[in-house]
């Protein structure tokens, strides 16, 4: 199973997403700064994965540290600069966390230094576990021969190994329940064109590539089973930001009675936060809707808007999948007792 982001001594190793499919390109940072751009400028992208990076990001702002040093200050800096990358994934708040939990407990460099980098791994651990049972669970909620739909990258690369939604096509091409993925372009990043269509070619499993405005007309006119989706922050009430187009996509699912479904792990969901209106949402420069990847297709001087992501309500949701079980409405009782 692909794993685009591997630690060894003392050196983070990841795949650069903004290369593929073009190129296989591997970076190597022993500093937090490094992680930090990569996350920024989505290198390294997909809630899961941006957490696991963020997370040995920390790790490298104490690791080459002289022993002598008091490593306070540039746990400090590396904590705030990480948080300052991406609004919107809350898996990277949840890891950020996790690492400074660990950081208050220990005394010494030495020790700190391992204590981080188990944490991190524990991190990196717990999200492929949770995508593979995740995926297993997705998959029984499918018909045999299921055609799906997806949005964006939420396979291997965007979580550290196997995926999300991504995970469940796996899955269910695994047991022989899978016909056909039809995958949403994801303009403008084009990570499903890019980075997700690179992945299923790997695995064998068969797709069709749309252009996002085509998805009206393909529930109007094929059989779609069910639409798989991952997530970036899920509210208490089950508000569901994904990347933009995702409540494009939910809204028409429910007009043409396909079942929407979220894939995502615990740490996506924040129960602290009563409803989607309070996920933050980020935007992103307007060269990456005028000129994708270099290629200018607006002539000088147009301006563009460009939110990275959108906010899919509760009621247009059929079920998310956890790796602690697939919650139904309404969502407020069972995210509720998931975390009570
Ligand atoms: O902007 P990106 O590429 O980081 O957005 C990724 C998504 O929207 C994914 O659907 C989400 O992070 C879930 S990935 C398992």
């Amino acid at each position: 199973m692909l794993s685009p982001i591997q630690w060894k001594d003392g050196v983070l190793a990841v795949l650069d997403q903004t290369e593929l499919p073009w190129h296989e390109v591997w970076l190597s940072f022993r500093e937090w700064e490094g992680v930090a751009e990569a996350i920024r400028s989505m290198r390294v992208r997909g809630a899961p994965l941006i957490g696991i990076a963020a997370a040995y990001g920390l790790v490298l702002s104490v690791w080459h540290l002289p022993q002598d040093r008091d490593p306070e200050a540039p746990f400090r800096t590396a904590f705030a600069g990480l948080a300052r990358t991406r609004p919107t994934a809350v898996n990277l708040f949840r890891a950020l966390e996790r690492m400074h939990d660990v950081f208050r407990r220990q005394r010494g460099l030495e020790g700190l230094r391992e204590a981080l980098l188990a944490e991190a791994e524990r991190i990196h651990h717990e999200e492929v576990e949770a995508c593979r049972t995740m995926g297993s669970l997705g998959a029984d909620l499918l018909p045999s021969a299921a055609k799906v739909v997806t949005i964006c990258n939420t396979g291997a690369l965007a979580t550290g190994g196997y995926g999300t939604a991504l995970g469940v096509v796996r899955a269910a091409w695994e047991v022989g329940k899978l016909s056909l993925v039809y995958l949403l372009e994801t303009r403008p990043r084009l990570q499903g064109a890019r980075l997700t269509a690179w992945e299923l070619l790997q695995e064998g499993i068969s797709f069709r590539l749309v252009v996002d405005s085509a998805i009206g007309w393909l529930f109007a006119t094929e059989p779609i089973d069910a639409v798989l989706v991952g997530a970036d922050h899920i509210a208490r009430n089950g508000d569901t930001a994904n990347k933009i187009g995702t409540y494009t996509l939910a809204a028409l699912a429910v007009r043409h009675r396909v079942p929407f479904y979220v894939v995502a792990p615990t740490s996506t969901i924040d129960p602290r936060l009563p409803a989607g209106s309070g996920i933050p949402i980020e935007e992103r420069d307007e060269s990456e809707v005028i000129s994708p990847y270099g290629m200018r297709f607006a002539p000088e001087g147009a301006r563009a808007w460009n939110p990275a992501f959108d906010v899919t309500p509760a009621e247009l949701i059929t079920a998310i999948v956890t790796e602690r079980g697939v919650l139904w409405p309404p969502y407020g009782e069972s995210i509720g007792g998931l975390f009570e």
